[in-house]
C-alpha cells in the first residue's frame, strides 16, 4: 500500500486584481485521494481558486497546506501538481508519447524507460496504440485524454484541471464525465475539477464545492447539496427547484400559497410569523385529479413537455408557475391540484 494521500487546506483566502475582488474568506478541505469539483457561474473565481492552489497565483490573503506543508510561497514547479486545461495545450510537432514523456524527459528519465511509463500512462487513459501518432492526428477527446496522460506522468500530489470537458460536444462530454471518475479511482490521486456545469459535477465528485459571488456557498457530497441547499443561490444553481413565499405558523409548519405544509424533518425555521422562501424539487410534487388528503395546491396546467422518459407539466398556481415532472397524463388547461411533498419542503435561509 502507498503511504494516505494527504489533505489540502485552504484557509482564510482571499484574491485580488487591483479593484476587482476574484476570491473571499475561502476555507476548505479537500481529503486525500477524493475527486472534488468547483462548480459556479462563470466569473466566480473557480478557475483563480485553482490557479492559487497550483501556485500560479499568490494569495492576496491566507493560505495553501498539502498535509501539514505550507505551499502558499513555494513556486508552482515545487508543488508536485499536474494540469488540464480546456485548451489541451499540447506541442503539436511532438508524437502522442513524446508528449506524455515530456516532464519525465525534463526530469532526465532515460528514453526505454520514459516511452515505456508513457505506454503505461495511454492504457490507463484508454488510448493505446496511438503511441507514435502525431497530435494533429487525434480528436479533441483524444487530445483531452493525452493532456491527462501528461498531467499524471510524474505521479503528483494534486491533479488539477479546469473545464477539462467543456471544449467536447455534449454526448462525448458524457462519457468522458464517467471515464475521468473511473481514471482518478484507478489512480487515487488528489483530484479538483473545475466545472461551470453543475450536472458534470454531481456525476463526477466526492465532494461538491458550490461557488457564487466570488465564496463558497456549500460544500458537501453531491446528494446533500441536492437535498439540503443552504441558500436561495445553491437550490437555484443545483438541479432545478421550485420557489415559493411562505410564512412560518408553528415549530415545523409553514403556509405556502394558502396552504399549510410541513417542511423537511431536518430543517430549521425562524419564529412564527416570518416570511421565507421554500423550494420544492420538480420530481417531489404530484399532479392529482381531485383534492388529496394531503397537503395541495389547486392550479392550472399552462404547458406539457413530453421527454419521453419523464413529462415536465408547468402549472399555475395563483401568480406563481410550478415545474412538476413525472408520468404527466394531464393537458394544457385542466384543471389539478399539485401535491406537496409528504416529506416536508425545504425553507431557505436567504
Ligand atoms: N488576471 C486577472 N486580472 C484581472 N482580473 C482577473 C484576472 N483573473 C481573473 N480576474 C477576475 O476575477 C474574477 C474571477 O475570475 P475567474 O477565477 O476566472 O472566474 P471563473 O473561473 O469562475 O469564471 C472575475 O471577475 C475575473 O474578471
Ligand atoms: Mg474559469
Amino acid at each position: 500500500m502507498s503511504a494516505p494521500r494527504p489533505d489540502l487546506t485552504i484557509e482564510g483566502l482571499g484574491k485580488r486584481f487591483g479593484a476587482t475582488v476574484a476570491l473571499e474568506d475561502v476555507d476548505l478541505r479537500v481529503p486525500g485521494g477524493s475527486l472534488v469539483c468547483f462548480v459556479g457561474p462563470s466569473g466566480c473565481g473557480k478557475t483563480t481558486l485553482l490557479r492559487v492552489i497550483a501556485g500560479l497565483e499568490t494569495p492576496s490573503e491566507g493560505r495553501v497546506l498539502l498535509g501539514e506543508r505550507d505551499l502558499t510561497h513555494v513556486p508552482v514547479h515545487r508543488r508536485d501538481v499536474g494540469m488540464v486545461f480546456q485548451s489541451y495545450a499540447l506541442f503539436p510537432h511532438l508524437s502522442v508519447a513524446e508528449n506524455v514523456a515530456y516532464g519525465l524527459r525534463i526530469r532526465g528519465v532515460a528514453k526505454r524507460e520514459r516511452l515505456t511509463r508513457a505506454q503505461e500512462l495511454l492504457q490507463l487513459v484508454q488510448l493505446p496504440d496511438v503511441d507514435s501518432k502525431r497530435v494533429s492526428q487525434l480528436s479533441g477527446g483524444m487530445r483531452q485524454r493525452v493532456a491527462m496522460a501528461r498531467a499524471l506522468a510524474l505521479d503528483p500530489a494534486l491533479f488539477l484541471l479546469d473545464e477539462p470537458l467543456s471544449a467536447l460536444d455534449a454526448k462525448l462530454r458524457e462519457g468522458m464525465q464517467v471515464e475521468l471518475r473511473r481514471l482518478q479511482r484507478r489512480v487515487g490521486i488528489t483530484t479538483i475539477i473545475v466545472t461551470h456545469d453543475q450536472e458534470e459535477a454531481m456525476t463526477m465528485a466526492d465532494l461538491v464545492v458550490v461557488m457564487g459571488d466570488n465564496r463558497v456557498q456549500q460544500v458537501g457530497p453531491p446528494l446533500d447539496i441536492y437535498r439540503r441547499p443552504v441558500n436561495r443561490f445553491v437550490a437555484g444553481f443545483v438541479g432545478t427547484n421550485n420557489f415559493l413565499p411562505a410564512r412560518v405558523v408553528e415549530a415545523g409548519l409553514v403556509e405556502v400559497a394558502g396552504v399549510r405544509s410541513p417542511v423537511a424533518p431536518d430543517a430549521t425555521l425562524p419564529s412564527a410569523g416570518s416570511e421565507l422562501t421554500v423550494a420544492i424539487r420538480p420530481e417531489s410534487l404530484r399532479l392529482r385529479q381531485r383534492a388529496p388528503a394531503s397537503a395541495a395546491l389547486e392550479g392550472t396546467v399552462v404547458f406539457v413537455r413530453d421527454l419521453g422518459r419523464v413529462v415536465e407539466t408547468r402549472v399555475r398556481v395563483r401568480e406563481h408557475e410550478l415545474i412538476v415532472s413525472g408520468r404527466g397524463g394531464f393537458g394544457e388547461g385542466e384543471s389539478v391540484w399539485v401535491e406537496l411533498p409528504e416529506a416536508g419542503v425545504m425553507p431557505l435561509a436567504s
